[in-house]
């Protein structure tokens, strides 16, 4: 581990006034957003619409990190250029996705636990000299009748841990994802509860394994109702009570916080962002956006599979990536 190395990568994921573009959708994923709309799923369209994305003219300006899926990594443009190498020229980082999803956890109904440690090392030995600068891990954590269970929690942080372990053994910079799920009826007091428990859990195994924290990047789901609750908070109060519960929960030395969008709107997720940097709290760390559908999906609508709509989605995809820039400042 080369803690240099790794500071200054998190310093220019970090950078402002950008934040990063998960693209890393599994290929089951990117199917249902494809079958939504219906675009064939197939291999080449998959190619398509990832070009579209990084080929939106000024992506970089607002981006400084795309998470790709392993599939995307290993694949070539219509140019004939790599993902990896066009992500480099345009100076944005190449990040990987690197764990194999999370599966249902067992003896523990509606709970999942995320694997792929198995042969993590060697892959992520490839991935490096390949050219990746960091990774991503998603945990998920499901709020419902009587879970999360403690050993959902602490099974997936410790496996959150032992990733960033090997992350950082191989000097790429891991992102740790332990997302509390926004589905449920579930008020924004609850979520602040198993989010707080979460995280404590989380730095206490990364702690534990002697993770250096300049070279970590957090990314949070944010303290918010359940999608489900009729009274849910307003923009405000999610900006409120996500700025106290990380900086109650996280070590100050963390290398950075990236937001995902979890299945808020677009709107939702750049207001809650603005808010928590528009000056009224003061935050130890750099606080931006890691989003796929808070940046994508529109884009996506607007494509839907069609060579006619290109540059209309590509204008779309661009107005929201500046939007989520501006929102990481405190501005729009
Ligand atoms: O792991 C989840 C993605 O990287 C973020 O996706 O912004 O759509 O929640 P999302």
């Amino acid at each position: 581990m080369n803690k240099e190395i790794l500071k200054s990568i998190a310093e220019a994921m970090m950078q402002t006034p950008k934040g990063l573009l998960a693209m890393d959708e599994s290929s089951p994923t990117c199917a249902k957003r494809f079958a939504a709309l219906s675009i064939p799923e197939t291999e080449e369209n998959r190619i398509r619409y990832r070009e579209l994305i990084i080929s939106t003219p000024n992506l970089s300006n607002y981006i400084s990190g795309a998470i790709l899926f392993d599939e995307t990594f290993h694949q070539k443009m219509s140019t004939g250029v790599l993902f990896r190498d066009h992500l480099k020229e345009i100076g944005v980082l190449p990040g990987i996705k690197v764990d194999a999803g999370a599966k249902d956890f067992s003896n523990h109904p509606n709970e999942k636990i995320t694997e792929g440690l198995d042969g993590l090392r060697e892959r992520l030995v490839k991935y490096e000299s390949l050219g990746a600068k960091f990774c991503k891990w998603r945990a998920v954590i499901t709020i419902g009748e009587s879970i999360p269970s403690d050993s959902c929690i602490s099974s997936n942080c410790n496996a959150l841990a032992r990733y960033a372990s090997l992350c950082q053994e191989n000097n790429l910079v891991p992102i740790v994802e332990p997302e509390v799920l926004i589905n449920g009826k579930h008020s924004i007091e609850e979520c602040d509860k198993i989010t707080r428990s979460t995280l404590k859990c989380l730095f206490d195994e990364l702690k534990l394994i002697n993770i250096y924290f300049p070279g970590v990047i957090l990314k949070p789901s944010m303290v918010i109702s359940g999608d489900k609750n009729s009274n849910r908070a307003n923009f405000d109060r999610v900006a409120e009570m996500t700025v106290k519960c990380l900086k109650d929960m996280c070590p100050k030395d963390l290398g950075g916080v990236a937001f995902l969008s979890g299945g808020q709107t677009n709107d939702e997720a750049t207001n809650h962002l603005k808010i928590m940097n528009s000056g009224i709290h003061d935050l130890p760390w750099r606080v931006t956006f890691s989003y796929a559908r808070a940046i994508q999906q529109s884009a996506l609508n607007a494509w839907s599979g069609k060579d006619e709509n290109y540059e209309k989605a590509q204008t779309i995809l661009a107005e929201r990536a500046k939007l989520c820039s501006e929102a990481s400042v405190g501005n729009n």
